[in-house]
């Protein structure tokens, strides 16, 4: 990691630049109370690069991306750029950054907050303290598996394809990304296949279970067919840490999973790619929702997911663990004072705007610190 922390901004559409401005007043909070500096550059992606320069993402943005120890995105899209063809949209300037950076491991963090707790839909036992953290294999599987396509047989019928694909080496590098994770939780990693349906998850536990004996032997691991692993979750998240996992399986694993805590509104997330010969990994931290042209413009919308994506970029890409911890304790209690963004409206509680989250989250840091 370069000493100078470069960090790469790109607030994108709708409710994007929105809450992007509260992590810059985040950014400014770091240098002026912890003499902690960014070295910060601002860029179009999405819709906003499309009118600037006719394309989601300039080649200079994209070679900026590769550059910086990380990217921190808003959210792209938006009924502006609707009718445009399939390649030219604004979610494939959000697709070239992960293609390009080779962002193969997704981390999707499930954490209950305290003051959130009564809202989620399942018992405040079951959820209460919940802190799982999934990595979804993104790179690879069945959503880029060839063949491919839809065909038409000689009988008139139609045949959709798609195909499961994963080498070794794809395996092990998502694997080795959520070792190293529980050896910073709680040291245990559940990995999710099919291995009773599936050749390629029969590959997958084995390669799995190799590394683990190999490099990873003190950390405990478990597998688990990826369909219990739905049901595990909703019945006894708790029992999980890191739960490892392919492409497809953690699409839907994720989303179950932080649906168990929280609102769209409140979930960060990270993609991180290839170390190099320091150990750093290229990363993109983004919130987890889109750029809801519902509520863009509004001032409505709640920051706290792009916040979380910039604590976990202090954590994962600047190794600011004690400045994310700072954070995200000061987001429990901007919560527990009964603040609520629309998203996450409960009966009793002050309904706030997107800068008077920001106000009483740096309010709660200044005590914290
Ligand atoms: P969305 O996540 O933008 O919105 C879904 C619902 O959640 C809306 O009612 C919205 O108002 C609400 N919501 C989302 N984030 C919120 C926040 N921070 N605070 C309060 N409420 C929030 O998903 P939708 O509506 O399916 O897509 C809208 C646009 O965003 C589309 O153009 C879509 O392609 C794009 N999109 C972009 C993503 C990205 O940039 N990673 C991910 C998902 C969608
Ligand atoms: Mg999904």
């Amino acid at each position: 990691m370069s000493a100078n922390r470069s960090l790469l901004i790109l607030p994108g559409d709708g409710i994007g630049p929105e809450v992007m401005a509260q992590v810059g007043r985040v950014i400014d909070w770091m240098e002026r109370r912890r003499g902690v500096r960014f070295e910060v550059t601002e860029d179009l992606v999405g819709g906003a690069a499309i009118d600037k320069h006719g394309t989601p993402l300039h080649d200079d943005t994209m070679a900026a991306a590769q550059e910086v120890d990380a990217v921190l995105l808003g959210a792209v899209g938006g009924p502006k750029w609707d009718e445009l063809p399939f390649e030219q949209k604004p979610e494939r300037g959000l697709l070239r950054l992960r293609k390009e950076m080779d962002l193969f491991a997704n981390l999707r963090p499930a954490l209950c907050f305290d003051a959130l707790v009564e809202a989620s839909t399942l018992k405040p036992e079951i959820v209460s303290g919940l802190d799982i953290m999934i990595v979804r294999e993104l790179t690879g599987g069945v959503y880029f598996g060839e063949p491919r396509g839809v065909e038409t047989l000689p009988d008139g019928q139609e045949r959709g394809i798609n195909t499961q694909v994963y080498t070794t080496s794809e395996i092990e590098r998502v694997a080795a990304v959520a070792f190293e994770l529980a050896r910073k939780r709680q040291n245990r990693v559940t990995s999710c296949e099919k291995a009773n349906v599936m050749e390629s998850g029969v590959l997958w536990r084995r390669v799995v279970q190799k590394l683990h004996d190999a490099d990873f032997a003190d950390v405990e691991l478990s597998h688990m067919y990826a369909d219990n692993a739905a049901m595990q979750l909703v019945r006894n998240p708790k029992q999980f840490d890191v739960i490892v996992t392919d492409n497809l399986f953690g699409d839907i694993l994720s989303d179950e999973a932080a649906m168990l805590t929280g609102s769209l509104g409140m979930l960060p997330s990270a993609s991180l790619g290839a170390a190099d010969a320091t150990g750093r990994r290229k990363a993109l931290f983004e919130p987890v929702h889109g750029s809801a042209p519902d509520i863009a413009g509004k001032r409505v919308a709640n920051p706290l997911a792009t916040i979380l994506s910039f604590a976990m970029a202090l954590r994962y890409s600047f190794d600011l663990g004690e400045e994310a911890d700072l954070m995200e304790a000061a987001v429990q209690k901007v919560l527990a004072t009964g603040m609520r963004t629309a998203d996450i409206m409960q009966a009793g509680k002050a309904k706030v705007s997107t800068d008077v989250m920001g106000d009483s989250l740096l309010m709660e840091m200044d005590k914290l610190d």
